[in-house]
């Protein structure tokens, strides 16, 4: 990913926190609603659309191959595909996030052809595509790789059964996309399972696409021709990482919070190992209360695929159990070289110890400002909450990771009583 100059947050010890902060849509499903949109002609409108830069990215990726967007309010956007569909990416709107690739699916299985380029997206250390490459293979798409990118073709992709060594949320994503319109059943085994694909199987079966397990590890498709499917108004699903950012916030800085929005039901998990560490929910349809403990009790947490504790979530445990009482154990299990944070954290204080694919948390009494860098989108939110707690001044420099996936994490923090900004690189 190119650094560019971005501005930066600014954030002072704060809390106890109080009052609402309402959730929108999660990133990582509404860009596979975008992407869904190359599947038929017509016009989708999607809403409780987060904000983000990455959003913004996809419009103008979808721009560039036929499909136009607007944006009807600040969370609601209608997207058009009259049919005149180019499936070439120009390279140069590729390079910038890996959710790109879930174009490749629906381009291939509708227009015969796809080229893009390699995906960028977080750098968690290398992220292969070949589960993707080879599903769409077993369904009879031939692809040519290069220095530059990827270029696929077929005739009509065939149903075929796929197996995936690991479930894989973008290669699942993919071979579901291309599954719907081609000819007869394809049955994906070991799918994932997060919340965001059922919210896409959920839109493509209102489109009119045959779609059975939805939310399971089996998902059976029934091929349809793409003529049959129509254009949809869906809402995007909650987003549970940006939920889990403002539990962890006040988890860290004290008080009582609503997240308005909130999915408990898709968090399970995660708001497990929060209670754990000594976190109160109340839990009803429209969100969640959270209350934090006077101070965080260390518990030992692995990722793993959905249900389990998501990846994503990571780097926010990891700040919580910096100032916790006690050592927590944290075992990342998808993406080992997902700890390039760690040296952030150590910057404010905290006693973090690597070792492979294992953190070694030492929870110490008080984190110290200090000037550093967001190295993603997720990492760089738990800066911002290990900021809350710390004394003196936190500076956050190359912001433009959060942007990618967080919708006015500054506003919203504000709104619960943080004491953050958001300041140009010059002033
Ligand atoms: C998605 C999410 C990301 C999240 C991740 C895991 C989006 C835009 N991003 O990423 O935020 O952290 O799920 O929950 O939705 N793998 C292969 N070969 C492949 C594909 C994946 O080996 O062809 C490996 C990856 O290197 C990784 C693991 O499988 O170790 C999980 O990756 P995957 O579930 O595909 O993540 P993404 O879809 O890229």
């Amino acid at each position: 990913m190119v650094k560019i100059e971005s501005p930066r947050i600014i954030v002072r010890r704060s809390g106890p926190l109080s009052g609402s902060v309402q959730v929108p849509g999660a990133k990582n499903s509404v860009l596979k609603l975008m992407a869904a949109t190359l599947l038929a002609e017509g016009d989708y409108v999607l809403t409780n659309v987060p904000a983000i830069t990455d959003v913004h990215t996809m419009a103008e990726t979808l721009g560039a191959l036929g499909v136009s967007s607007t944006w009807l309010g600040p969370h609601e956007l209608s997207l058009t595909n009259s049919g005149n569909i180019t499936p070439e990416v120009p390279f140069e709107k590729f390079d910038k996030m890996r959710a790109s690739l879930n174009v490749l699916g629906p381009l291939l299985t509708h227009y015969g052809s796809a080229r893009i380029n390699w995906p960028g997206g977080d750098d968690f250390g290398g992220r292969p595509i070949d589960m993707h490459l080879r599903g769409l293979e077993a369904m009879g798409a031939e692809f040519e790789t290069s220095a530059d990118g990827i270029v696929g073709r077929c005739t009509r992709l065939v149903g075929a059964e796929v197996v995936f060594d690991f479930p894989s949320v973008g290669a699942t994503e993919n071979v579901l996309m291309a599954a719907v319109v081609a000819d007869g059943v394809t049955t994906i085994r070991n799918a994932a399972r997060e919340p965001e694909i059922a919210d896409l199987c959920n839109m493509l079966r209102k489109m009119g696409c045959r779609i059975d397990g939805i939310g399971t590890a089996t998902l059976t498709i029934t091929g349809v021709i793409p003529s049959s499917l129509q254009a949809v108004t869906h809402e995007v699903v909650t987003d549970r990482v940006q939920s889990a950012t403002y539990i962890a916030a006040v988890g860290m800085c004290g008080g009582t919070i609503r997240v308005a929005r909130a999915n408990a039901q898709h968090m399970g998990m995660m708001l497990t190992r929060f209670t754990d560490m000594g976190m109160i929910f109340d839990i009803d349809d429209d969100g969640i209360t959270a209350t934090a403990p006077d101070r965080l009790t260390s518990v030992d947490v692995s990722t793993l695929p959905y249900p389990g504790v998501a990846t994503d979530y990571k780097p926010l445990v990891v700040a919580m159990l910096s100032m916790a009482h006690g050592v927590g154990i944290v075992t990342e299990n998808l993406y080992p070289g997902r700890f390039r944070y760690v040296e952030e954290l150590r910057a404010l204080g905290a006693n973090i110890e690597i070792d492979g694919h294992h953190a070694v948390v030492r929870g110490v009494e008080h984190l110290s400002g200090a000037t550093v860098v967001a190295p993603d989108i997720r990492a760089g939110a738990a800066l911002v909450v290990a900021g809350l707690a710390a004394s003196g001044i936190t500076e956050i420099g190359d912001v433009f990771h959060i942007d990618r996936g967080y919708d006015d994490i500054v506003g919203r923090l504000s709104a619960l009583g943080a004491s953050i900004s958001r300041v140009r690189p010059e002033s």
